[in-house]
C-alpha cells in the first residue's frame, strides 16, 4: 500500500553522498534530493498510504487530544499539537521539554506501526523513536526558525512526515542567522535531518491552504520522529 520505502540500497545512491554521511542507515533509500545535508524523499507515501496513516493518527488524537502550547514567553503557538511514544514534546512558560504524560495526565499512545516503518527504513532497525510529535497546521499556522536540540543523543536523525497542505520549509544554518534556502513540502513527503545537518535551523514560513483535500477541514499535519534519551 505504499507504506514501504522506495527501493533503496547502495546502488540507488549512485554518485550522491553515502547515507551514513547524512546520519542515516547504510541501506536507506536514495532521497529525491539533499540540500545542506537535509534529505528529502518526495512522494514516499501514496495517497492510500497517507489515508491509512491519517486514520492511525485519528486514534492517536482520540487518545491524546490536540492542544495549543504556549511558548516560554507566554505566547500561544499557532500550531496545535500532541504526541505518541514514550515521550511527548511540550512547551509552556517553564520552557520546552519532553514529558512522560499528556497535559491531562495520561500516558501518550504508542507510535503507529505505519509511522515506525518509515523510521526504520531511514534510520535502521537498531532503535525506535521515543517521540512522534504531531503538529496540526490550520490556515495561517507557522513555525519559526529553530533547532531540535532537546534530545540527549544527536547521532540519531530527526525524521519528518508531511500530510495535507503544502508547506514552505526553510532551512538555515547550524548557527543562527545567515542565508537560508526554502523548499515546498507536499503530502506524502519524508525529510531527514541527520549527521552534520542534525542541528540545522529550520521552520515553516507558511502553508498553502486548500492545496490538499487529505484532511477534513483542511490544513497540514507534520510528524516529527526523534530519539529522546
Ligand atoms: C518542526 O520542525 O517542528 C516542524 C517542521 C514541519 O512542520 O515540517
Ligand atoms: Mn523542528
Amino acid at each position: 500500500m505504499g507504506l514501504q520505502a522506495p527501493e533503496g540500497g547502495e546502488k540507488a545512491w549512485g554518485g550522491m553522498e553515502d547515507p551514513t554521511d547524512l546520519g542515516l542507515a547504510p541501506d536507506a533509500p536514495a532521497p529525491t534530493l539533499t540540500t545542506r545535508g537535509v534529505a528529502l524523499w518526495k512522494g514516499w507515501l501514496s495517497r492510500p498510504a497517507q489515508e491509512a496513516m491519517l486514520a492511525d493518527l485519528r486514534e492517536v488524537i482520540r487518545a491524546a487530544p490536540l492542544f495549543s502550547p504556549e511558548t516560554r514567553w507566554g505566547k500561544k503557538m499557532s500550531v496545535q499539537m500532541t504526541s505518541a511514544g514514550r515521550y511527548g514534546w511540550y512547551s509552556d512558560r517553564r520552557g520546552y521539554r519532553y514529558e512522560r504524560c499528556h497535559p491531562r495526565g495520561t500516558e501518550w499512545p504508542p507510535i503507529p506501526p505505519s509511522v515506525l516503518t518509515i523510521w526504520h527504513a531511514v534510520a535502521g532497525p537498531a532503535r525506535a523513536p521515543d517521540c512522534c510529535l504531531v503538529n496540526l497546521y490550520r490556515e495561517g499556522a507557522k513555525m519559526g526558525l529553530h533547532q531540535d536540540r532537546d534530545e540527549a543523543d544527536f547521532s540519531w536523525p530527526v525524521l519528518s512526515v508531511s500530510l495535507g497542505d503544502d508547506a514552505l520549509f526553510r532551512i538555515g544554518n547550524l548557527e543562527r542567522g545567515g542565508k537560508t534556502e526554502s523548499l515546498w513540502l507536499t503530502s506524502g513527503d519524508v525529510l531527514a535531518m541527520g549527521g552534520p545537518a542534525r542541528l540545522v535551523h529550520h521552520g515553516i514560513d507558511r502553508t498553502r491552504p486548500g492545496s490538499s483535500d487529505l484532511l477534513t477541514g483542511g490544513g497540514r499535519i507534520n510528524l516529527t520522529l526523534r530519539v529522546v534519551d
